[in-house]
């Protein structure tokens, strides 16, 4: 079984999809980590990210099992993941590494952006994970002042809009729920309660 879990920031879809790992005994990529990681990286050598070829590069030579956790969940590490993730070149150069992982034998569970639309169009269940917008910005926002980050909700609230905007409009797999995926909008629900409702479609999905 191949689950794909897509939506914006903050959305919930990293917490439903771990969630389901361990209820379906499924092995989890958080696609992010990767972009993420790839932005880092660019920062650190000191690369334009205007420089496609330059940041292609840099996601080739990606090494996956170095990342730093701490490091890739800053705001900055979003905000320079949504940037390299436009690049058509960098995608292409995620893409093996994601598809691996996605049809290794027994399933696997992906989250991202473009798991449903272009990683894995074959998945057996599609999740869209949403939530209002204030709702999101306030939740990562809690989530970066309890790591140390100095950072104002209004900043929080106008970078997530920035990435939201960059995410949706951008050429190359832009975020947006597949044509046969289940919308799941988490605003007023609580962890618990999304999660529940997400094993609930997945198993609607398996006995169907
Ligand atoms: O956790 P959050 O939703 O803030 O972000 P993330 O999943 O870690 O992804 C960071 C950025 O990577 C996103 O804003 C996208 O620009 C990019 N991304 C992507 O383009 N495609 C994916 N499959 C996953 C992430
Ligand atoms: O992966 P994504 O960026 O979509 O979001 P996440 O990391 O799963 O969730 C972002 C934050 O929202 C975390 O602190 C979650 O605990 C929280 N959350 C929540 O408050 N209520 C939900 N229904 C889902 C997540």
């Amino acid at each position: 079984m191949i689950i794909a879990v897509d939506g914006p920031l903050a959305s919930g879809k990293g917490t439903i999809a771990r969630a389901l790992a361990t209820r379906f005994s499924l092995p989890y990529l958080d696609t992010g980590s990767l972009y993420r990681a790839t932005g880092i990286a660019v920062l650190d050598a000191g690369i334009d990210p205007a420089d496609t070829a330059a940041c292609a590069t840099i996601a080739r030579a990606l090494d996956i099992g170095g990342i730093d956790e701490a490091r890739i969940r800053t705001a900055e590490a979003g905000a320079m993941a949504s940037r390299v993730a436009s690049i058509p070149e960098v995608r292409k150069a995620l893409f093996d590494l994601q598809r691996a992982f996605a049809t290794q034998p027994g399933g696997a569970i992906l989250d991202g952006r473009d798991i449903g639309t272009v990683i894995c169009p074959d998945a057996d269940v599609k999740l869209y994970v949403t939530a209002d917008t204030e709702t999101r910005a306030t939740r990562r926002w809690h989530e970066l002042v309890a790591r140390g980050e100095t950072i104002t909700l209004d900043e929080m609230l106008a970078q997530t809009r920035e990435r939201d905007r960059r995410d949706a409009e951008r050429d190359d797999a832009p975020m947006r729920p597949a044509d046969d995926a289940t919308l799941l909008d988490t605003s007023s629900l609580s962890i618990d309660a999304a999660v529940a409702d997400a094993v609930a479609i997945v198993e609607k999905r398996q006995k169907a």
